[in-house]
């Protein structure tokens, strides 16, 4: 087997974003597009010498692109490369087998919650030793070389034998192909009681894990039926497929309707969880009730001791700064930290590292913890099992003693999508400029207490993010934040967050879009969201 260079020019466009570098599919698949990122990524990272671990969500291309990256890595020098039986393996379980093999770090194919097949999405990115997404340096590096870029080096070969386990050569590079699961199952089951959720679903207790014919399926057909007992079927839309089965495999409300209406019918089973396409997210919902994502970390984090991997205590939390702060009074209740991030994973890796932080989430269906560097669908509907498993009461319950407990965060995002991107810029300029004149300003019955726009500085490395969205305060503990979107990829996505407190023990209850009703409105007044986009009413509502 011979290596090749083979003579390219630079591709316009090559721009890794937090998540990676994402196109659409037929963009990656057109002439040595998908080869100049990859070389890329090895000129920037090295690859003389090292392991790699490679695996993907399956989707369309994510086959074909796996053996590219092979010949690639063989070509560049690598000396081995762990990868997922079929190519597969979901995010979480890419960044454990990174950590776990201790390798120097993981080429990663997904472009997460989009849709996927031949007109659809597709993504690659790479992940660091530590398991998590390269930092912006990295990236930004990255980007830099595909500008750079006279050619690429491959070796000539044909494709390998990824369908069984086991070692192979290419050329003088070895490749282990694993079983995508095994290694991820061990850890689930080093850090919840199996036993007592066995005992759980032996007793009856019903289950509804929707797959969206995304990557998590094999996964959670091991865990939950396999080991853990649950009937058979309780996993659905559980073969992973190339265009995920023509779904959006993204866990909220609105495309995981068939869940949603399951869960909020007659009949529901006893809980309800879906995930998205490479597995980070996760949607959980009881019989009859739907947790938000903010609302989930809170009672995850004021129950994760229940969980044996959890049982020494939480060193701290750390939430997305629009996330809602329902969390933000279980680490006051616990006396540890919270921290305020920025939106993005990225931004806890370095909390993590340092041990500063055990669990953190986003608003946007994100939860994980320190046993991998990516968020992880799978392991927050196992914690919530071992929490129902121990505590013997229904998501419902624990949801309305946690509220009774600590009061409700309304919560919900609206997002605004497909805005020309100029008037979005407009209306986000006009409200920075005017942060100033709107403390103490009345409106809808509030009070403006304060108004800023979010700047983080990371407590490990001193970094400073600015200009990460627009808070406004109301006297009340209300909340409003605008943020553009950094993941949308026709025009702006403007998100309107909004939260609103109730302490309890009354109003508990209600609808939040109705208890949000006045603080909807400050939003469209204080923004101007008509004025400037022409939109009265967002597109998605989580
Ligand atoms: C969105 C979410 C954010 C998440 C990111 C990647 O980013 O809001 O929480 O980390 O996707 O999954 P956004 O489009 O808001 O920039
Ligand atoms: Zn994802």
């Amino acid at each position: 087997m011979t290596t090749h260079t083979v003579p390219t020019a630079p591709i316009a466009g090559q721009k890794p974003g937090t998540s990676g570098l994402r196109k659409k599919t037929p963009v990656f698949m057109g002439a040595h597009y998908l080869e100049n990122f990859v070389q890329a990524i090895f000129d920037v990272v090295g690859a003389e010498g090292k392991t790699f671990v490679l695996g993907g969500d399956g989707r369309y291309f994510n086959d074909r692109a796996a053996q590219v990256i092979l010949r690639m890595a063989a070509a560049n020098g690598a000396a081995r490369v762990i990868v997922g039986q079929g190519a597969i393996l979901s995010t979480p379980a890419a960044s454990h087998l990174i950590r776990s093999h201790r390798t120097d770090g993981g080429i990663i194919l997904s472009a997460s919650h989009n849709p996927g097949g031949p007109t659809e999405d597709f993504g690659i990115k790479f992940n660091m030793p530590n398991g998590g997404p390269a930092p912006e340096s990295v990236t930004e590096a990255m980007y830099l070389r595909t500008t750079q870029m006279t050619g690429y080096r491959i070796l000539d070969a044909q494709d390998i034998e990824l369908a069984s386990v086991g070692r192979v050569m290419l050329g003088a590079m070895v490749v282990d192909v694993v079983d995508p699961v095994a290694d991820y199952a061990a850890l689930m089951e080093s850090l919840f009681d199996f036993p007592a959720i066995a005992r759980l679903f032996a007793g009856g207790f019903r289950m509804r894990m929707d797959s969206m014919c995304a990557v998590t399926g094999p996964y959670a057909v091991e865990i939950l039926e396999r080991r853990l007992g649950a009937a058979a079927g309780t996993v659905i839309n559980a073969v992973p497929l190339p265009d995920f089965g023509g779904m959006h495999p993204d866990p909220n409300p609105t495309w995981a309707k068939a869940l949603m209406d399951e869960m909020l019918g007659p009949d529901a089973p006893d809980f309800g969880a879906a995930s998205d396409g490479d597995g980070d997210r996760n949607m959980v919902v009881g019989a009859g009730v739907y947790v938000s994502p903010s609302d989930s970390l809170a009672v995850l984090a004021a129950n994760a001791h229940l969980a044996p991997g959890y049982a020494a205590g939480l060193k701290g939390v750390a939430r997305s700064m629009p996330t809602s702060a329902a969390v933000d009074r279980v680490a006051q209740r616990l006396g540890i930290a919270c921290y305020e991030t920025p939106t993005g994973w990225k931004f806890f890796g370095n909390l993590l590292d340092a041990g500063l932080a055990t669990l953190c989430g986003e608003e946007s269906f994100g939860t994980g913890s320190d046993h991998v560097r990516e968020k992880d669908g799978l392991w927050a509907v196992l914690l919530w099992l071992n929490i129902l498993a121990v505590r013997g009461q229904s998501a419902a319950q624990i949801l309305a003693e946690h509220w009774a407990e600590y009061g409700r965060n309304y919560y919900s995002r609206h997002d605004f999508e497909a805005i020309p991107t100029d008037k979005a810029d407009a209306m986000m300029a006009v409200l920075r400029g005017s942060l100033l004149d709107l403390e103490g300003m009345e409106l809808e019955g509030l009070s403006v207490a304060a108004a800023d726009d979010f700047a983080y500085t990371d407590p490990v490395d001193g970094s400073v993010s600015k200009a990460q969205g627009v808070r406004i305060l109301f006297a009340d503990g209300s909340r409003i934040v605008l943020r553009l979107s950094g993941t949308g990829t026709e025009g702006a996505t403007l998100r309107l967050y909004l939260e609103r407190y109730a302490p309890g023990p009354d109003g508990l209850d209600l609808d939040p879009q109705a208890a949000l009703a006045p603080i909807i409105r400050a939003a469209h007044r204080l923004a101007q969201i008509e004025a400037f986009t022409g939109r009265v009413a967002p597109d998605v509502i989580t």
